[in-house]
């Protein structure tokens, strides 16, 4: 355990809840690995506080800050600057320190890519399916969008917000590629060609581990990798259907690790090792218990 101290830098979460989070792990882990004079710590910032909570972090010289749901987007007014991917995609997760006030990024977007990158999946000229229209899909549509995916489709039970995703994506990405759909529209693809599907609705989180948004085993028969953002459990529904079919699957939990990483990088100015990163996925895990 670190000795703190009259140097201890500080860096913190704040959501609401932030009981759950696996973040401190993450961050505490690294921070003890390298030797750092540094501590993470969650803050439950109750509806109406966000920008006390922002100005008070400022005022008592916090080094960096992760905001969590459902601040992501209110946190972007309470800011000095912001990043421009963060701003095209409208949601920070990660606060970094300047003279005059924090700086937004979004780490959750260059976290789920280094997550597909470090597991081979491609983006660059593929067709590709999203589940799901809010915060996290809108993320990872516009991630896709900008590193060069052919097509990206955006299905969700609510097509008018899929709809208003892909028309806000392709106005910031300047890519053009994205079609809102029905949670059905699946059906209106061809049967022969396999897609890559990313995960982002709710459905399957803890505790309702036996639900997916999709049962219908023709959709899988289309996919030939499942990512799923959810980590909680560590084989969604989602993923053993995608398994069942022949697809490869993932979770989200490595997603969640390079979004830390990231913030991490940012705050201290530096660039985190391989061999660190894996010890670090490797205490998340534990954490967790997940043994896989
Ligand atoms: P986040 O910001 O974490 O992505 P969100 O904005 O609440 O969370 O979005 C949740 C997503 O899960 C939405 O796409 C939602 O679909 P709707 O837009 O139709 O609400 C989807 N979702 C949640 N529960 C669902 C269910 N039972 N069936 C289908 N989709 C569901």
């Amino acid at each position: 355990m670190l000795q703190v101290d009259g140097h201890t830098r500080l860096c913190g979460l704040i959501g609401d809840p932030v009981e759950h989070t696996v973040s401190p792990v993450i961050h505490n882990t690294l921070a003890q690995k390298e030797g750092r004079n540094l501590v993470y710590v969650p803050f439950h910032v109750e509806a109406g506080q966000v920008k006390k909570a922002v100005e008070g972090a400022f005022a008592l010289n916090v080094l960096g800050m992760n905001v969590t749901v459902p601040y992501k987007r209110e946190v972007i007014s309470c800011l000095d600057g912001i990043d421009g991917i963060a701003e095209k995609i409208g949601a920070v997760n990660t606060l970094v320190r300047t003279k005059q006030g924090y700086k937004g990024y979004n780490t959750d977007a260059t976290g789920l890519y280094r997550a597909m990158i470090s597991e081979n999946i491609k983006i660059e000229g593929e067709e590709i399916l999203i589940l799901g229209a809010g915060g996290a899909a809108r993320a990872a549509a516009f991630l896709c969008a900008l590193k060069g995916a052919s097509k990206v489709y955006i299905l969700n039970r609510t097509k008018e917000k899929a709809q208003m995703a892909a028309e806000e994506v392709n106005r910031q990405s300047e890519a053009g590629c994205v079609e809102a759909m029905g949670i059905d529209g699946y059906k209106n693809l061809p049967k022969d060609k396999k897609y890559l599907a990313i995960q982002a609705t709710s459905v399957g989180l803890f505790p309702n581990t036996e639900d997916a948004v999709i049962l219908d085993k023709e959709f899988y028969r289309r996919v030939h990798t499942g990512f799923d953002l959810i980590y909680r459990p560590s084989c969604t529904q989602f993923m053993k259907l995608v398994r069942e079919a022949g697809g490869k699957s993932y979770h989200g939990l490595k997603m969640l690790l390079y979004q830390g990483i990231e913030a991490y990088e940012l705050w201290n100015g530096i660039s985190v090792s391989q061999e660190d990163i894996l010890f670090v996925y490797a205490r998340m895990k534990e954490a967790m218990g997940i043994e896989e």
